[in-house]
């Protein structure tokens, strides 16, 4: 059992005092009929506060060992189930009709989450969970693999042997012909040569640390680089000052950036002209990351030798140094179980704790249960709204045991564990609050 009993009856819109506002899916904006919003909210507050099973809903192929996390005693999940409390998706592109009135949270498999509209339902106190370097790993091992690969002249090498044994009358004829031509796809080995790592996050840390067990020299710049992932970094990674150091002193560069306005078109003919002459530039990151003309000159001009891209490019792949993969990074197996996992089990944190790890729009937020009563409250990050809780709450002689009070930007987030178990009455009264966008118990089983 998640949520409690419940039996007892919410007043509604007739007896309770009219809603301030309606921080749900029918906002002021939307809804001009006051009593229609005030039954309405008393509704959601009604249905959350006795809601018994959580209803999942799904979009798309979401892995089984992330749907097996639900215990289907407590979760109801399916792809048809409407007005859900959450949503668990990969790359559908949601649309706000497809929320519903009830939803707390969605989890997005992946890191991006331009599919989610995110602004909107922030506005109703929606949190919104990714999965930042669930993939890292399988984005590192293409990498790797790039590097591994176009460097020895396999890709060509293949195509080679693949011709050759077509026309070829007999195996030794074959063999002849192989040792005759094998001297062309000579490459280079990657121990000793030096990789610069622009981004040093959950994958650019992973690419630096295999770079240093296959002997290479790692060089790395990321000027916002998060403590976690400098305590992940290995120290034998050399840190650099600056993007332009870094590109002039690396045989190949690895690109791991998120694509955002600062670094969108980031290697540009001006970055260009910090490479070393015939050097490789892998992106496995973004597409737009690389301005697609300055790179077209500068391999035309032999500045850069080989271009490893998870993006195809018609233009560039016209050049007999660019290799690419139909974007490919995260496309294995284990990242996509990764990501269902990671996403499942942070929802189902936050449905039954309330705890929040890897939201895009709001903190990050762990209480552990002091005891077996909670709320979760959602506000405007302005000053006096947890007063006024407070006091509802005292004027209720309800104490508080613990509390812990984080915001983001424009929202704030409580988690209040009480001794007693709180109403229905008291959600929608707090709830009613101007200021508060949402209001939820989560009590323990
Ligand atoms: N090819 C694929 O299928 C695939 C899969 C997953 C991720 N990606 C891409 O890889 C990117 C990186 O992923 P991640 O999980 O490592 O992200 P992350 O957020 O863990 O790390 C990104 C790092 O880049 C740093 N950074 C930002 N701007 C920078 C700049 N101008 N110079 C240097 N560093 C800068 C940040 O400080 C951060 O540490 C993602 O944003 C995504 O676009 C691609």
């Amino acid at each position: 059992m998640l949520n409690p009993s419940g039996d007892e009856t919410l007043r509604t819109g007739t007896d309770r005092e009219p809603a301030r506002r309606d921080p749900g899916a029918c906002g002021p904006s939307v809804c001009t009929d006051a009593s229609r919003a005030n039954a309405l909210h008393a509704a959601r507050v009604a249905d959350r506060y006795n809601c018994r099973m959580y209803k999942i809903r799904t979009f798309n192929q979401i892995a089984s060992r992330g749907l097996d996390r639900f215990s289907r005693d407590d979760y109801e999940l399916g792809s048809e189930i409407s007005d859900p409390d959450a949503i668990l998706l990969r790359s559908h592109p949601l649309a706000v009709e497809e929320t519903g009135s009830r939803l707390l949270c969605v989890g997005r498999a992946g890191a991006g989450v331009n599919n989610v509209p995110v602004q909107a339902l922030s506005e109703r106190g929606i949190v919104v969970f990714n999965t930042p370097g669930a993939n890292a790993n399988a984005v590192k091992e293409l990498v790797m693999a790039a590097m591994l690969v176009t460097g020895r002249g396999v890709v060509p090498g293949i195509e080679f042997v693949r011709t050759a044994s077509l026309s070829a009358a007999d195996a030794t004829e074959l063999h002849t012909t192989v040792e005759a031509h094998k001297r062309q796809f000579k490459g280079h080995e990657l121990m000793g040569r030096t990789l610069g790592v622009l981004g040093l996050g959950a994958i650019g840390a992973r690419v630096a640390e295999a770079a240093l067990q296959m002997g290479m020299h790692v060089l790395g710049y990321d000027p916002a680089i998060s403590v976690d992932a400098a305590w992940r970094l290995p120290s034998d990674v050399e840190r650099m000052e600056n993007q332009q150091a870094l590109f002039a002193r690396s045989d190949i560069v690895t690109l791991h950036v998120p694509l955002l306005e600062s670094t969108r078109g980031l290697i540009n003919v001006d970055a260009l002209g910090y490479f070393r002459e015939g050097a490789t530039l892998l992106n496995f990151a973004r597409e737009e990351i690389v301005d697609t003309e300055a790179l077209d000159d500068a391999l035309r001009q032999g500045r850069i030798r080989r271009y490893v891209s998870d993006f195809p490019n018609a233009r560039l792949l016209q050049h007999e140094g660019v290799f690419a993969t139909p974007h490919l990074g995260a496309s294995t197996v284990e990242a996509e179980e990764n990501c269902a996992v990671m996403a499942a089990d942070q929802i189902i944190d936050f449905l039954e704790h309330g705890n929040i790890r890897n939201s895009v729009n709001y903190p990050d937020i762990v209480l552990e249960r002091t005891t077996g009563y909670r709320l979760a409250l959602s506000n405007r990050n302005v000053p006096r709204i947890l007063g006024q809780v407070l006091s509802i709450l005292a004027d209720r002689d309800i104490n508080v045991i613990d509390m812990l009070n984080k915001s983001r930007d424009e929202v704030a987030y409580n988690l209040i564990d009480i001794e007693s178990e709180p109403t229905a009455e008291l959600c929608a009264e707090i709830e009613a609050i101007d200021g508060v966008v949402n209001v939820r118990p989560v009590h323990s089983a």
